[in-house]
């Protein structure tokens, strides 16, 4: 069934209060609800009480005390039906019975390596009571859990801890008190055996909150660098956005088996353990990066999201979209800003854009929806959170501060609509922000052409702009005419040689020009010379621009902007245009040699001794690593756009990492030793330590491209000597690019030496997973049954199978189709275990329709194979449906 964002109507009851008691038990949970309701003025008088539920099993219900009367009520595992509520406040109580030992679907009560845990948004609460499960019923849960002492030491719940004892022989009992209204998505309890690491944090209102992170015994030593990033985040949303603590508590439990990366449910976060557990012995540097990113969101969630929550589902860019854009600005205040963002656009270009030009396509808040888990998008988290980091650059920085502090405000307690955020920011700013909503309801990425013109007797300069929307066609609406949205383009002119020009135009405020029309034009005056246009800076919009900039202007802003985005934007599109002519001429990998490589070349050897002059061994070596980072395969195929070859795109990239690594080798070495870890350094995680890995590590690799003989040696070398995680995966990757013994050897003994690390058998699993050889499926299929694999598992799933069919282009998309019946195979094989694992794996399929006809035949071959598949999910039912929908 479809669900219409316009067919909303409040609730007809409300929930205002719950009490939970959790019986655990490892395959007959019993629950005891009891809901104190009423009927919602705003809803239907009289109406039925229809409670959501999913595979439950009723034990007993009473009505005020009372059994109800044959016939009040109608019972199936998916609703409880009572017939004629009391048109007044009134008490349910509902007892159910539930199985967590065989829900492997994760979501509701499950049991993850033997620690009870709970995940309920979207919709998992229902599958653990009966309930009114939708984001604007909001309740005061108290919550009672009761376990074995010996299986479940610790017991853990939302809010505060309010009282624990003795339940009978060798049972105890928790109990634990939410005073803050919740909506049932942000639902949680924990019960297990469970190390912890705590510290106390004093909030800007005094309030002392004692903090702790939980994991599984004997890795407690792991959590250290996720409870410092709690303070971290906390101390943060003071500073950056005035926003405090609200509880005693701040929990935060790792478990094994989950299904995303992490949960904000309220004062109890769970996290998938991937994304807490770190050591410099078992965790890389974008391990490190990644669990004090998804910390801080989670956490920055108990304001956006919690505090202030959705109405409904068609909302959630309300809260992931906004969160998102404040974890990024943490981690650039953190750590690099040039460089976070460099990466944060990357990501938005690999995963958003495909997302907006392929057939699951929708707007960030989308319009309808089968399955609301198949909206956990990239648009809906990465492309909303542009839009509030368009907001901020539209309005300036203290008018959207102080917008925040009005939503916050206003919004505090309710469950809020996209309207109400814009609404705060248009008071606040007294501007009219009915065209920049047009962002939330127009799907595809916007393209800006841009052209320019110098007049040398007006001594004038002329940059127009158009803007171009596709109209995409989305399952909720036929497609619209799209209207003209509003783009901040953040710009600037360099001088030919270099240095800012100093040039007004008094359309340009603050260094932003607002492009709100189908085509405008800005004129600047007094120009003795044509300047080189720095436009976009800090990618200000989540467009492609069109901008036919000549090799000697991108030379000039790679060299010169003041905008550290766009100077690694001029390399990019100095790269993009080598790698797409030769993408599509399919040239051999003999001819790697061709005059268009060697400009690059050129240009990187100049920008390096350029860097080094600048800041000794380098000012940003993270910078310098990215520079040097050739645009991705799933990048490239975006910019050819129809037809695609993925082998030709591999090889385009291959031939040029090899040109590189052969025109720059010498530099690349000397870079290397000159960056090596001094013998003995203790090790640190930051961001510039982080950076001289990054460097060195890609030099490692453009070499070994060059010349995998010397290259193997060194990589072999490092391996054996590595201090760090980050070192020993580098070199492992290098090494799994050229074929042979030393490759194999080096695998296996990885392998053998982490059999008991499942976290890090992942980065192994995916390393091989992405080798983009033609024995690859082989290799993938092989490992499928090595002891530490499991379909169960999100994560194994994620580093083999995903690894291969969403990071593997060449091989998921083999000429012969094997690829795409791999990951059809296992799609159908998890989809009755864990459907929403398979539906996210199925998209993998997004870009079928672009490649080339052979190819495209086999991939829908294969999804119609899964769609036609007896017993399939909602979930991948949903996902195949609109796959194979007619463009
Ligand atoms: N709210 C979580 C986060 O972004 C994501 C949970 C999604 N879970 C799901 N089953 N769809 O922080
Ligand atoms: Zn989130």
């Amino acid at each position: 069934t479809i669900v219409r964002l316009a067919d909303y109507r409040p609730s007809d009851y409300l929930i205002d209060r719950v009490d939970l008691d959790v019986r655990l038990h490892p395959t007959e949970t019993r629950i005891t609800a009891t809901l104190g309701l009423r009927p919602n003025p705003a809803g239907e008088p009289g109406a039925p009480l229809v409670l959501d539920g999913d595979e439950l099993t009723l034990v007993a219900i009473a009505l005020d005390g009372q059994p109800t009367g044959p016939g009040a009520v109608a019972v199936t595992p998916r609703a409880l039906t009572l017939h004629q509520p009391p048109q007044r406040p009134f008490v349910l109580e509902i007892e159910t019975q539930v199985n967590p030992s065989t829900n492997t679907k994760l979501m509701g009560l499950y049991r993850s390596n033997g620690v009870y845990c709970t995940q309920c948004e979207a919709d998992g609460f229902r599958r653990i009571t009966y309930f009114l499960d939708r984001p604007d019923v909001m309740a005061v849960f108290t919550t009672r859990i009761e376990g074995s002492r010996e299986a479940a030491p610790v017991l853990l719940g939302n809010g505060n801890p309010v009282e624990q004892g003795e339940a009978g022989p060798g049972r105890h009992y928790a109990i634990w008190h939410d005073p803050h209204p919740k909506p049932a998505y942000l639902f949680a309890l924990v019960g297990g055996r469970l190390g912890r690491v705590g510290s106390r944090f004093t909030t800007m209102e005094g309030r002392d909150v004692e903090i702790a992170v939980y994991v599984e015994p004997g890795k407690e030593g792991r959590a250290d660098f996720a409870l410092d990033a709690v303070a971290r985040s906390m101390a943060w949303d003071e500073r950056t956005f005035g926003r405090a603590y609200d509880l005693d508590v701040f929990n935060v439990v790792a478990v094994s088996d989950f299904n995303m990366g992490a949960m904000e449910n309220k004062g109890l976060n769970i996290f998938n353990d991937k994304y807490v557990l770190a050591s410099p012995e078992t965790a890389t540097d974008a391990d490190y990066a990644n669990i004090e990113a998804i910390i801080a969101h989670e956490y920055f969630h108990n304001w956006s999201g919690n505090r202030v929550t959705c109405r409904d589902w068609f909302q959630l860019c309300l809260k992931e979209g906004l969160t998102v854009f404040r974890d990024q600005e943490f981690s650039s205040d953190e750590r690099s800003r040039p460089v976070h963002r460099i990466a944060e656009v990357r990501t938005l270009r690999a995963r958003q854009f495909p997302e907006d030009a392929g057939p699951l396509a929708h707007p960030v808040r989308p319009q309808a929806y089968r399955e609301i888990n198949n909206f956990y998008t990239a648009t809906v988290y990465e492309k909303g959170a542009e839009i509030v980091r368009m907001l901020r650059t539209f309005l300036g920085p203290e008018t959207f501060r102080a917008g925040m502090d009005r939503y916050f405000t206003v919004c505090d307690g309710t469950a809020a609509t996209v309207e109400d955020f814009l609404a705060a920011f248009a008071a606040e700013s007294g501007r009219d922000l009915s065209a920049f909503s047009r962002w939330y309801a127009q799907a595809g990425t916007p393209t800006v052409a841009v052209s320019s013109t110098y007049d040398a007797a007006a001594r004038t300069y002329t940059l127009t702009f158009r803007q171009s929307l596709p109209v995409v066609a989305t399952e909720a609406a036929a497609p619209a005419a799209p209207q003209p949205l509003v783009i901040p383009v953040v710009l600037g002119l360099v001088a030919p040689g270099g240095g800012p020009v100093e040039a007004a135009s008094e359309r340009v405020r603050d260094g932003v020009f607002v492009l709100d029309r189908a085509e405008d034009s800005l004129v600047f005056g007094g120009l003795d010379a044509a300047p080189v246009p720095s436009l976009f800076r800090g990618f200000s919009a989540p467009v492609k621009v069109e901008h036919a900039l000549t090799r000697d202007e991108r030379l000039t802003l790679l060299a010169h902007d003041g905008d550290a985005f766009n100077r690694w934007q001029a390399a990019q599109s100095l790269a993009m245009e080598v790698l797409v002519g030769r993408a599509r001429a399919d040239a051999p990998l003999a001819g790697e040699a061709g005059p268009d490589g060697a400009s690059l070349t050129a240009a990187l050897a100049t920008f390096l001794d350029g860097e080094a002059a600048a800041g000794g061994t380098l000012a940003d070596p993270a910078f310098a690593a990215l520079v040097l980072t050739l645009p991705g395969e799933q990048e490239i195929a975006q910019a050819i756009g129809a037809e695609i070859d993925p082998d030709a795109i591999w090889r385009a990239r291959q031939t040029l990492r090899v040109q590189l690594g052969r025109d720059l080798g010498p530099r690349l070495l000397a870079l290397r030793e000159a960056l090596a870890e001094p013998e003995g350094a203790p090790f640190s995680p930051d961001a510039a330590s982080a950076g001289r890995r990054s460097l060195r590590n890609a030099a490692l690799d453009l070499v070994t491209a060059a010349d995998p003989e010397s290259g193997t040696a060194l990589a072999v070398a490092q391996l054996a000597g590595a201090a760090t995680m980050t070192d020993r995966l580098a070199a492992l990757a290098t090494l799994s690019l050229v074929p042979g013994e030393a490759r194999e050897t080096a695998l296996a003994r990885f392998g053998e030496a982490y059999r008991g690390e499942p976290l890090v058998l992942d980065k192994w699993f995916a390393l091989q997973a992405m080798i983009p050889e033609a024995g690859t499926l082989e290799r993938v299929r092989g490992l499928m049954h090595h002891a530490a694999f499991s379909l169960g598992n999100p994560n194994r799933v994620r580093s083999l199978i995903a690894s291969f069919s969403l990071n593997n282009p060449s091989q998921f998309h083999r000429p012969d189709g094997a690829g795409y019946d791999l990951t059809a195979e296992v799609v159908l094989a998890l989809d009755g275990k864990n459907p929403q694992v398979a539906a996210r794996l199925l998209t993998a399929f997004n870009t079928w329709r672009m490649v080339e006809g052979g190819r495209r035949r086999h991939a829908e071959a294969a999804l119609r194979r899964v769609a036609e598949a007896p017993g399939l999910s909602p979930d991948v039912s949903d996902i195949a449906g609109r796959s194979l929908a007619p463009a």
